[in-house]
């Protein structure tokens, strides 16, 4: 198995070869979550430092079990305890924490580019765990894993991914990550959610929610990212609702085995309804299960993996 990166910090630049990797590596992972004593050896004596910049239930404590299960030290960084609120500048706050040598840093930032921007004077591995509205490539990785479970390959599939698509970090990894897997992917919002240079990427472009959701495999909703918002972009929640938020009776439109996807966090009653949410399709809380196995493998493959040191 072979993986010549030193970082993640997208899915634009990884080979399909790569993501296939990764995604093969994370079956061996989940196996190890489901024994008795869920922890093994391969990463003993390796650093890793969780730095967030943004607020997280799911990526930050899926990096800490991943590290743990892996028996890597881990220790979290959060900017509200930090001298960042005394005005100490990125760089030199990344630069004090790598002069106690730990091997990886996983960021989270509110700045496109931010996760690149630390290799430029780092000499960890650096992993994004999501830097703005650019890219989020393990919530892609963990989805497309999650969609080879339940439809076992991409080739023909259609995912819809439906929602604020212009901030979206999610959607940007997963365009990149589904179509070089074969899939068949649908954006749908708002057109100032939805701009038209989307289709520049790939996939086909509605509007419409019921029509882009016709024969559906995969529905993957997004949530209205409020806080990168500095204007207006619909008149107001209630009329967001009626046009995109997946009902029961929207999702009928889908094919009859299609499944729901979230990456979280949920507005409940915004993009989608409880009721969609909790069903017997909703495989939203299987994401966050493979999230863990997924980053196991990330961890694996930069830290631990054969031939990591010939990326240096
Ligand atoms: N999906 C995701 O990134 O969730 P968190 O913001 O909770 O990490």
């Amino acid at each position: 198995m072979e993986f010549h990166q030193k970082h993640l910090l997208d899915i634009e630049h990884l080979s399909t070869a790569d993501i296939q990797t990764i995604l093969d590596t994370t079956e061996s992972m989940a196996e190890i979550s489901t024994r008795e004593v869920k922890k093994v050896p391969t990463l003993r004596g390796k650093t890793i430092i969780n730095l967030f910049f943004e607020a997280s239930t799911r990526t930050r404590s899926s990096f800490e079990l991943a590290a743990k299960r892996l028996s890597a030290d881990l220790i979290n960084f959060s900017q509200s305890s930090s001298s960042v609120i005394k005005g100490e500048t990125l760089r030199d706050t990344v630069l004090n924490l790598e002069a106690m040598n730990p091997d990886a840093l996983i960021i989270r930032h509110a700045s496109s580019g931010a996760a690149y921007y630390l290799t430029t004077f780092c000499r960890s591995h650096v992993i994004n765990a999501g830097d703005g509205s650019h890219e989020h490539p393990t919530q892609a990785l963990l989805d497309a894993f999650t969609i080879r479970q339940e439809k076992k390959n991409f080739k023909g599939l259609r995912v819809v991914i439906a929602g604020d698509i212009l901030h979206s970090r999610v959607a940007k990894s997963n365009i990149f990550c589904l179509q070089k897997l074969g899939a068949q992917v649908v954006l749908c919002g708002p057109p100032t959610l939805l701009p038209a240079e989307f289709k520049s990427l790939g996939p086909e472009i509605f509007y419409d929610f019921d029509t882009a959701l016709e024969g559906a495999d995969v529905v993957m909703m997004l949530r209205i990212q409020l806080e990168r918002m500095q204007k207006n972009f619909f008149p107001s929640l209630r009329e967001y609702r009626n046009l995109y938020c997946l009902t029961p009776q929207r999702f009928k439109l889908a094919k009859k085995n299609a499944i729901i996807m979230h990456p979280g966090p949920m507005n409940r009653g915004v993009e989608i309804s409880a009721e969609v949410a909790d069903s017997a399709k909703s495989v939203i809380l299987k994401q966050v299960e493979n999230g863990v196995s997924v980053r196991m493998a990330v961890l694996y493959l930069l830290l631990g993996g054969k031939d990591h040191e010939a990326a240096d």
